[in-house]
């Protein structure tokens, strides 16, 4: 059931971690990548991926559009 879109994450500052959460009755962690200012992860939603979650700055673009984690001035 991997999604076809892709979710496409740009760091924004050193130490970005995408973090992806299991699918099913269980939600854990199970996988960290820890991106540096400006590197880039694409990703889709699989099986074994139902959520992710982004902690630092970044930028997120989706099909849902662009959203920007981390702090806010
Ligand atoms: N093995 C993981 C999976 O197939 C790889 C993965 C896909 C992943 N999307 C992700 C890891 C998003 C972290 C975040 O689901």
């Amino acid at each position: 059931m991997t999604n076809p879109d892709y979710i496409i994450i740009r760091a924004e500052e050193d130490g970005v971690h995408v973090i992806g959460l299991t699918r099913g009755t269980d939600t854990k962690f199970h996988h960290s990548e820890k991106l540096d200012a400006g590197e880039v992860m694409i990703a889709q939603f699989t099986d074994h991926t139902s959520a992710m979650k982004i902690r630092g700055k970044a930028q997120i673009y989706s099909a849902h559009g662009v959203v920007e984690s981390g702090n806010k001035k």
